[in-house]
């Protein structure tokens, strides 16, 4: 048996290309427009926000959330070191300095109690990630916000659907950030992505600044041509095909987070009898959207974590690393970080490895891989 990583099947179903051909002859930029208004309005009313912008990826997203708060070179922002370099690379690129807390030992999202002794005159914002899909605790952290007069833009790039405290991800933090690539819990066509803020400020400056710095169909009654570019902006939008698909996935969404979430039990349940795995968990104020499924492999499984990638591969099982910590890379030593700096996900990096969860995959394939996993402790 193969089960790959990610393990995507047929993904799209026939809703979903209908959608996409249906966009191949609309003639008019009219036709286009209202498609990825409606993929925004339903994205802000699936969370609970109040606007939504559709963006061509969920680094955009982030990369237009710093743009909106008007972050400048030499402010910082919190952040961990446990995520996809995209999370502190945007604040690089806006020569602001990227101040990494580090991750609560067994959901490995930012550790709340580790935050304020970060703080500066010089921070102006937190990203916390919810990592795997799994919600940042998120209660503590806007309250530090406020107290010190912060914006919390959540990384929601794993976390469509997830819930903290019976509320969405991406209602709660003041801008959130959502991915559609290829192997998220819900995708269009590969690449896209939605930043969600209930601001109108805040909505203004990312639509700004996510189409070329123009001020946004605005024009004189008697030159309607005229457009103004008032900042130097950027093209970070998604096209019509990528919103109507966008639209019949959301539709699926649940669904498709209730099946990983399925999944998830399954593996749980199974692995709970191999000795020298830590299985994921789910917090009582979280409700994961189950991205990835990371399992630790304990030095009592008495096979290294990069023998067991081999090995799995070996018998037709992918597998990954979520994540190699980002101040491990060139960019973050520059700037004088080092190993040792962050000892908890430095720890849980030597013990990760991400197995396949994917929407279509069966019992039978999560059954193999268990049992590959046995077979490899043996
Ligand atoms: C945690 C996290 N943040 C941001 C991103 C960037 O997403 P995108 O590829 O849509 O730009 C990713 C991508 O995988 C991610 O995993």
């Amino acid at each position: 048996m193969k089960v790959p990583f990610p393990n995507r099947g047929n993904f799209y179903d026939k809703d979903d290309i209908n959608a996409v051909l249906s966009m191949l002859d609309v003639a008019s930029s009219d036709k286009k427009w209202e498609i990825i208004h409606q993929f925004e309005d339903d994205f802000a009313s699936y969370i609970g926000a109040k606007h939504a912008l559709s963006v061509s990826n969920a680094t955009a997203a982030l990369h237009l959330s710093l743009k909106a708060i008007g972050l400048k070179p030499g402010d910082e922002v919190i952040t961990t070191p446990m995520t996809w370099a995209a999370t502190s690379n945007v604040i690089l690129l806006e020569k602001a300095k990227p101040v990494f807390v580090d991750v609560e030992p067994d959901t490995l999202n930012i550790d709340p109690s580790k935050i304020e002794e970060k703080i500066t005159e010089k921070t102006k914002a937190i990203i916390p990630v919810h990592l795997y899909g799994h919600p940042v605790d998120l209660g503590p952290i806007m309250k530090i916000a406020e107290e010190h007069n912060l914006k919390v833009i959540g990384d929601a790039a794993h976390a469509p659907g997830a819930e903290y405290k019976n509320k969405k991800i991406g209602s709660i933090e003041h801008m959130a950030a959502f991915s559609f690539y290829t192997q998220k819990n819900m995708s269009t066509l590969g690449e896209g992505g939605m930043v969600v803020t209930d601001n109108s400020d805040f909505f203004e400056k990312l639509k700004l600044y996510q189409n070329h710095g123009v001020e946004y169909l605005k024009s004189i009654k008697e030159k309607p041509w005229f457009r103004n570019c008032i900042v130097p902006g950027y093209n970070y939008r998604l096209s019509e095909g990528q919103a109507a698909v966008g639209i019949t996935q959301l539709k699926k969404l649940d669904s498709f987070n209730k099946k990983r979430r399925e999944l998830a039990k399954i593996y749980s349940e199974l692995l709970g009898k191999v000795e020298g795995i830590t299985m994921p968990i789910e917090k009582d104020y979280a409700k994961s959207s189950w991205h990835i499924y990371s399992i630790k492999i304990e030095k009592d499984f008495g096979v290294s974590r990069d023998e067991v990638c081999l090995n799995l591969n070996k018998l037709g099982v992918g597998s990954n690393v979520h994540y190699t910590p980002v101040h491990y890379f060139l960019p973050y030593q520059k700037l004088g970080y080092k190993k040792g700096d962050f000892p908890v996900a430095e720890e849980a990096y030597e013990k990760i490895i991400s197995i396949p969860l994917s929407v279509n995959m069966e019992r039978e394939q999560v059954e193999y891989v268990v049992e590959c996993l046995r077979e490899i402790r043996k």
